[in-house]
């Protein structure tokens, strides 16, 4: 299959991408989070080439994306008032409502499972895409299965050109992580997956509390110890273990690195940004040229346990996850 690259600037772009979506194709699309890999949400046979594509296990749910909050109550039912409120709060933006599946919807969107996970995402280009087409679209990242999620255009390419019908490049997204999702279907609000969106904004909006594990829970196909990683070996270490490991060492390594450490001649270095949301726009992007480079390691500076570094960190255990 020949993978079209469309531009979202370009109106006539837009209308191919939508009519594509409407024929059951595979459109990789901009998010403001990374980019998503989007098919017709109401077409099971559509949905299950998403699967295909990525090589990923047909039990691990999707992200349905909608333009408009009348399309809610299509995909979810039993809706709590908490939804409307996160909705009107954060909505179009990085925050995933996991709710009750409408029985309607094709066990093949969830996974098999009897919740949904649903956002409205705040991209421009895909908004005025899924208007104009008249639909949601089911969207997991638009990388193969484990790999790092594509934060442009060229990344998605460089994975799935030939397995998808087309490409709608709208630049580099936004955020470059994954949106926050946060489970509405018990009684106790969590969020199982942190993102741009905080549990304590989540709170604030609710006015209760929300608890926020450590790592992805359970189902979240991001609860695999290995996830986002680039081919290449990944080592986190702190800047005083990186100095010692770089010296007298004549492997190959590439340095990904914020604080203002001097370092012995490396084959490949980056200087990454030293506050979180600058960071975690990049560090997908990052990571990958790191990727491209002729080494054979990835050595990561261990970025600061701070507040507002939880998603930066839950990313990172995993692009640096060694089966031992
Ligand atoms: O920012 C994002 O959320 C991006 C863009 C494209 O919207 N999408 C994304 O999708 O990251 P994906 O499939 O790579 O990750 C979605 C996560 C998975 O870990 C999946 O298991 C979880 O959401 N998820 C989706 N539906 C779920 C459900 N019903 N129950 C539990 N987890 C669910
Ligand atoms: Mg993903």
């Amino acid at each position: 299959m020949n993978t079209e690259l469309l531009a979202a600037a370009k109106p006539e772009d837009l209308e191919r991408a939508a009519w594509l979506l409407q024929q059951g194709e595979l459109v990789a699309v901009p998010t403001e989070t990374v980019y998503g890999l989007a098919a017709d949400a109401a077409n099971p046979l559509a949905v299950n080439k998403i699967f295909q594509a990525k090589g990923r296990p047909a039990d691990h749910p999707l992200i349905v994306h909608i333009h408009d909050l009348a399309q809610l109550a299509y995909f979810a039912v039993d809706i709590p008032p908490a939804a409307y409120q996160l909705a009107a709060a954060f909505w179009p933006g990085p925050l995933t409502l996991l709710l009750h599946k409408a029985p309607a919807v094709s066990p093949v969107v969830t996974g098999g499972l009897a919740t949904i996970g649903i956002r409205m995402p705040a991209h421009p280009a895909l908004l005025s895409l899924l208007q104009q087409a008249q639909l949601a679209v089911a969207a997991p990242s638009a990388n193969l299965y484990k790999k790092l999620s594509p934060t442009r255009a060229s990344q998605v390419i460089h994975g799935l050109a030939g397995r998808i019908a087309a490409v709608l490049d709208g630049g580099p997204c936004q955020h470059g992580l994954e949106s926050t999702i946060v489970d509405l279907t018990t009684d106790q609000v969590r969020v199982l997956r942190t993102g741009p969106i905080s549990a304590a904004q989540i709170a604030a909006v609710l006015g209760y509390p929300v608890s926020s594990p450590q790592t992805h829970q359970v189902k979240v196909s991001g609860n695999v110890g290995a996830h986002y990683q680039p081919n290449t070996p990944v080592y986190l270490l702190d800047a005083t273990q990186l100095q010692s490991q770089l010296a007298d060492s004549s492997t190959k390594t590439a340095v990904l690195y914020y604080s203002d450490l001097c370092l012995p001649d490396v084959a490949y270095q980056h200087q990454l940004p030293n506050d979180a949301i600058s960071y975690g726009q990049q560090l997908y992007h990052e990571l990958f040229q790191a990727d491209q480079q002729a080494v054979s390691r990835i050595f990561l500076e261990l970025p600061p346990d701070k507040m507002g570094w939880e998603a930066v960190h839950d990313r990172l255990r995993r692009a640096a996850y060694h089966e031992s």
